[in-house]
């Protein structure tokens, strides 16, 4: 059996490559830069690009089953994945994709439902990487977090549970057409968050909030488009029930409890000392 995992070198592709890999499951990774991936040994590294399917023909042949992601969140990517892999996937004979949906209803969505593959959509909220993105620069530089909406609760979710809950889905038989929303096991809010990095690195964090003035001039000053800006402001002001309700869902796919973001913050301590 071969898994194609798509966004391999993401913040959850690479969690899912080296569980498949502890599976002894084997591996071909999508990248469109083989020379900057580092993958565990026994990996095949392919080289493709998501909004060009025709690139990943060949990769496909010989495939049991995909991870996909249908977007990036890297600030010099974009990507939105042509829906034409679901055809070409179908045409190679592939048997199932798992697909990291953002909003649930796109076009690879749509592609997939019309499709004869066995699917499983699984949609995570927000992923507990997210504080070395937003904070990593500012906690060392400053020793201080500034934002908007830091009483907002989420319950964040651990990359390597999504990642698990994946290889359950690319691996078993019984996950077909379901729609899976992943939280991690609490509610917690920006300040609590901060509070906990500060515990663990030993060192006081100051945690301002922004007035939504002070956050719309940040956010122009790092180049986000007026569209982006609104919907920020929208999501801090009015945060969706679903980014914070908690849900079993992962303890009962994967049958272990979901990783608390104090665990998270103990394992990726350094990223947050100079
Ligand atoms: N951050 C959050 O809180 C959050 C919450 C819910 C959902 N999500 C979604 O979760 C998904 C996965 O996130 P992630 O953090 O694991 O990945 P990511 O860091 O957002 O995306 C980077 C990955 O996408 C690949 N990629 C980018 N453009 C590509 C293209 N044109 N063709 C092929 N591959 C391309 C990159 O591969 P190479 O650079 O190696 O080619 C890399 O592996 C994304 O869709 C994101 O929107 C994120």
């Amino acid at each position: 059996m071969t898994i194609l995992v798509s966004g391999a070198t993401g913040t959850v592709g690479k969690h899912v490559v080296e569980q498949l890999v502890n599976k002894k499951v084997q591996v071909r990774a999508v990248t469109r830069n083989p020379k900057k991936a580092n993958f565990p040994e026994g990996v095949e590294v392919v080289v493709g690009d998501l909004m060009s399917p025709k690139t990943l023909i060949s990769a496909l042949q010989d495939v049991t089953a995909i991870y996909l992601i249908t977007s990036s969140d890297q600030v010099d990517a974009t990507l939105e994945t042509d829906p034409q892999i679901v055809e070409l996937a179908e045409e190679a004979g592939v048997k199932r994709i798992s697909l990291l949906t953002v909003y649930g209803d796109g076009p690879v969505e749509q592609a997939i439902k019309n499709s004869h593959l066995e699917w499983t959509f699984v949609q995570p909220v927000g992923f507990m990487a997210n504080a070395i993105d937003d904070w990593q620069e500012s906690i060392q530089k400053e020793g201080a977090v500034c934002m908007l909406g830091g009483e907002n609760r989420t319950a964040i979710v651990h990359e390597a549970d999504i990642a698990a809950v994946f290889v359950e889905t690319l691996l078993g038989d019984k996950y077909h057409g379901n729609f899976y929303t992943l939280t991690g096991p609490e509610a917690l809010s920006a300040i609590e968050q901060v509070e906990i990095i500060s515990k663990v690195i030993g060192k006081e964090i100051k945690f301002k909030e922004l007035t939504e003035a002070q956050a719309r001039n940040r956010w122009q000053e790092i180049g986000l488009d007026e569209e982006s800006i609104d919907f920020m402001v929208q999501m801090s002001n009015n945060p969706p029930e679903i980014g914070y309700t908690v849900l079993p869902t992962i303890e009962c796919i994967t049958g272990h409890s979901a990783k608390t973001f104090a665990e998270w913050a103990h394992e990726h301590k350094k990223h947050f000392i100079k």
